[in-house]
């Protein structure tokens, strides 16, 4: 069985610590778990989840993967202590948003790395995880990588690393693009005259049953819409103002420029 370490057990660190488990990838004998903050650490020690040791901990150099779920400023600091531990065989699976594989190889003198972009479903095993590689990975390594990813929800694997930052606009951010349609939708319904909460189980089941339509349903996006508008209708109505507010070009403009600043993001 494979040995893993993951470093910065806070929230993403513990949603694959727990991914893991459930999923009988790894024991807790065979989880370290590496985390700096005195009260997190404390916590870990009271659940039965895996080993928690520090980072000069020799047995870390007997785990395939090391994931690095610090916060991207916490890094530098992390990678000194690091690269006097890990073997030249493990993996490295890093999560932190906008630090570029060859950073990570150079801070870490570390050849095997790969570079992934979760998003916050990821808690609910819903996850879209976009994932690219260092060349030096061979297919059963990016396969291992993957099987460990499916377990908190989707993966795609990417050969060209710079479209993460198309990836972190659209599906890492997304969630967020999400919860503020559905907060004016039910807003919406408030003004409309609706109770709260009954205004928020419309909007979500419409968001859930519109999902399961275009996910498994025959139609493409614009038959869909075409099926729901009639001519002179009510969603008509509604679409004309979206059209002439240029809504489209407004969400294009408000995904490129989340990508600038990830590329920005990159460049620190
Ligand atoms: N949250 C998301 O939706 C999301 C999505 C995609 C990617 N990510 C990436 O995931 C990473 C983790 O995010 P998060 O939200 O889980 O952050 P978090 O909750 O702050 O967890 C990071 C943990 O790492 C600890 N830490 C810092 N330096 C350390 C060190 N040298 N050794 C061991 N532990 C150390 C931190 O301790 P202190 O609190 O004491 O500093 C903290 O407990 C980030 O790089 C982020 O970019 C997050």
């Amino acid at each position: 069985m494979n040995k893993i370490a993951i470093v910065g057990c806070g929230n993403m660190g513990l949603i694959y610590a727990h991914a893991f488990l459930r999923y009988k990838i790894v024991t807790p004998e065979n989880l370290l778990l590496i985390e700096k903050n005195q009260e997190r650490r404390q916590n870990l020690s009271l659940v039965n989840i895996g080993q928690v040791v520090t980072t000069d901990d020799k047995s870390i150099s007997e785990c395939s993967i090391i994931i690095l779920a610090v916060k991207p400023q916490d890094f530098k600091e992390l990678s000194v202590e690091l690269r006097k531990v890990i073997s030249s065989n493990s993996l490295l699976l890093s999560i932190m948003a906008g630090i570029e594989i060859s950073f990570i190889q150079s801070e870490l003198k570390h050849e095997l790395v790969v570079r992934a972009m979760p998003n916050l479903p990821v808690e609910v095993n819903m996850g879209m995880t976009a994932f690219a590689a260092s060349e030096k990975l061979n297919h059963d390594q990016i396969m291992l990588v993957e099987n460990l990813l499916c377990t908190t929800g989707r993966t795609l694997f990417l050969k060209d690393e710079k479209q993460l930052n198309a990836v972190t606009a659209l599906s890492g951010s997304g969630p967020a693009y999400f919860f503020y349609f559905m907060k004016y939708l039910i807003d919406a319904g408030v003004k409309m005259g609706l109770d709260e909460h009954v205004s928020s189980i419309l909007a979500k089941q419409t968001m859930l049953g519109s999902f399961h339509l275009i996910n498994n349903g025959q139609k493409n996006l614009d038959e869909y819409i075409s099926s729901v508008t009639s001519k002179g209708g009510t969603t008509e109505a509604a679409l004309k103002i979206f059209n002439e507010q240029h809504m489209g070009e407004v969400i294009i403009q408000a995904l490129k420029s989340a990508e600038r600043r990830s590329e920005e993001l990159s460049l620190k």
